[in-house]
């Protein structure tokens, strides 16, 4: 499996971590990004264990702003305006996304933003009421939920969801020791919730010609599915990219 480390992207995570804590925990993180107790440190250490009023959204990557112009124009339905359209957001941590979309989506939105960490979700559970964001349909709604997304077919029905955002977690979890069992059952578990005309994106860093390649080995034996990428921009030298899944039949 071609798998490239990028040197500036391992600085970017080493930075992320020196910023979390001390070194000691930089192998942690970079190692152990699959696990539960590895994200429930990070969130304590980051959030929990401030004053609640101090809560700040951590991103990995970038923030909402910097991908709206790529996820807003695919809120879409396929056959009705004034239903909420369903979006997850997977291991969603503290991140904005979600609440963004939520807030900036002028269709209906049905956003769940889920991640395996109870710390994250809580985090979030709290700063959402402090905070009551408006949406601007008022037929939208959020939700907070802990859930291992290699279970979303025990959550969500089949073929139910129209847009599944990904920020971050499945690189997190190809760069893990262990994790990419776990990154695999997880696309395909996103494949059987999604809409045919729905769309799974990957924000990542990694390289299309690793990460395109990936894709393809692990749609293959779902019924396949297109595959599409676009750069979103680069940051402190790292060129972030858009990756785009939909299902095979989908009509676009
Ligand atoms: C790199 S962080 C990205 C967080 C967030 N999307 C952002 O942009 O800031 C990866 C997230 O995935 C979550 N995660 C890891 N494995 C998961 C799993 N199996 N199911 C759900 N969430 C998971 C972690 O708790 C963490 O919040």
């Amino acid at each position: 499996m071609l798998r490239r480390v990028h040197p500036r992207r391992c600085q970017l995570m080493i930075g992320v971590a020196r910023r979390w804590h001390q070194t000691s925990l930089t192998t942690e993180l970079i190692e152990n990004m699959d696990k539960k107790a590895t994200w429930d440190r990070f969130y304590l250490e980051t959030n929990g264990q401030q004053n609640t009023n101090k809560f700040k959204n951590f991103e990995w990557f970038f923030g909402f702003d910097s991908v709206q112009d790529i996820i807003l124009p695919l809120l879409k339905h396929p056959t009705d305006s004034n239903t909420p359209v369903h979006v997850l957001d997977m291991g969603c941590g503290t991140s904005a996304l979600g609440p963004g979309i939520y807030r900036h989506s002028p269709r209906p939105v049905a956003v769940t933003c889920v991640d395996i960490s109870p710390v994250a979700v809580e985090l979030m559970q709290e700063h959402t009421k402090r905070t009551l964001v408006k949406p601007k349909s008022p037929l939208s709604s959020l939700a907070f939920l802990e859930l291992d997304c290699a279970r979303l077919k025990e959550h969500f029905k089949p073929q139910s969801l129209d847009l599944i955002v990904d920020k971050g977690t499945t690189d997190a979890l190809l760069r893990s020791r262990d994790g990419r069992l776990k990154a695999e059952q997880i696309l395909r578990q996103c494949l059987g919730v999604l809409r045919s005309t729905g769309s799974l994106i990957q924000f990542s860093d990694e390289d299309p010609d690793a990460r395109v390649l990936w894709l393809e080995k692990e749609t293959l034996s779902t019924g396949a599915a297109n595959i599409g990428f676009q750069e979103v921009g680069v940051l402190r030298g790292v060129c972030y990219y858009c990756y785009q899944i939909t299902p095979h039949n989908a009509t676009q």
